[in-house]
């Protein structure tokens, strides 16, 4: 897979140096290029940035630096890439986002500063290309750089060969499969006992069937706990007899069409 970023920070993607998305690179399953979009300004002090239009706070990011970079960056691969742009007004990223992008070829990011890019600038590309707006969250952050480590090591770690174990993102929290939509519980490790506290018994039983169904119900308790409205939106045929006597336990009963919702604490019959 190929990746280019377009920013003006390029040692704020340093961290792609390191660990699993710098092995990827060294291994030669990513093609990670990094991009000064400085390098496409004409004027002597270089500015990327002007007044936003109709007033306000903050400054806004020209077109023109970032048309030619992009120009660039487009001419210099074979097809078409998807464009993510960061920011807090797009599309939530999630598991299934990245899955779909970690099956593209190449994915061009342009994480901004300041209060964005110029709208015309997407528009622009957007009329020739898959462009995605996304955010990895609601909350803002100073710049789009952080927001592309995160979405390329989501992306990275299920590309084909990356992962030394291929199984390993199977029961992650969010995958698809059986713990679909749920959390994941918790993991332990040796030594079996550690400052008084032991791990639970059923998984050194060695008994799959009872280590099975005790991580689902730790991911449903976990879930319940943390995310109910992934319990709420849940497809209730994901629910076996088990899963449906655990959310019981939990205070949830099903609605008339059959999705789980709880009563308010403290309504409960
Ligand atoms: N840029 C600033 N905040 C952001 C967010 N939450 N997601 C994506 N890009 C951003």
């Amino acid at each position: 897979m190929r990746l280019d970023v377009v920013t003006i920070f390029p040692e704020y993607l340093e961290p792609l140096n390191v660990s699993l998305v710098g092995k990827a690179r060294a291994a030669g399953l990513l093609d990670v290029r990094i991009h000064d979009l400085r390098a496409w300004t004409r004027d002597r002090h270089h500015t990327v940035d002007d007044t936003p239009y109709g007033g306000g706070p903050g400054m806004v990011m020209k077109p023109e630096p970032w048309g030619e970079a992009l120009d660039a960056v487009l001419a210099s691969g074979e097809g078409e890439p998807v464009v993510v742009v960061p920011t807090p007004s797009g599309r939530p990223f999630t598991q299934r986002l990245a899955g779909e992008l970690s099956e593209r070829p190449w994915l061009v990011f342009t994480p901004a500063r300041y209060e964005g890019i110029d709208r015309r600038v997407m528009d622009e590309f957007a009329a020739r290309l898959d462009v995605r707006e996304v955010s990895i969250g609601d909350y803002v952050l100073a710049g789009g750089e952080a927001p592309v480590l995160v979405m390329v090591e989501a992306i990275a770690r299920l590309l084909p060969g990356v992962l030394g174990n291929a199984d390993s993102h199977r029961d992650d929290s969010f995958a698809p499969g059986p713990m679909a939509d749920l959390l994941e519980g918790p993991v332990y490790t040796k030594p079996p006992q550690w400052r008084g506290r032991d791990v639970p018994e059923v998984l050194i039983s060695g008994h799959h069937g009872r280590i099975a169904r005790w991580r689902r119900d730790q991911a449903l308790l976990r879930t319940s706990l943390h995310r109910p409205d992934l319990i709420a939106r849940c497809d209730p045929a994901a629910f076996d007899r088990h899963d449906r006597a655990t959310l019981a336990e939990l205070g949830w009963r099903p609605g008339p069409d059959g999705r789980f919702g709880r009563a308010p604490d403290g309504m409960e019959e």
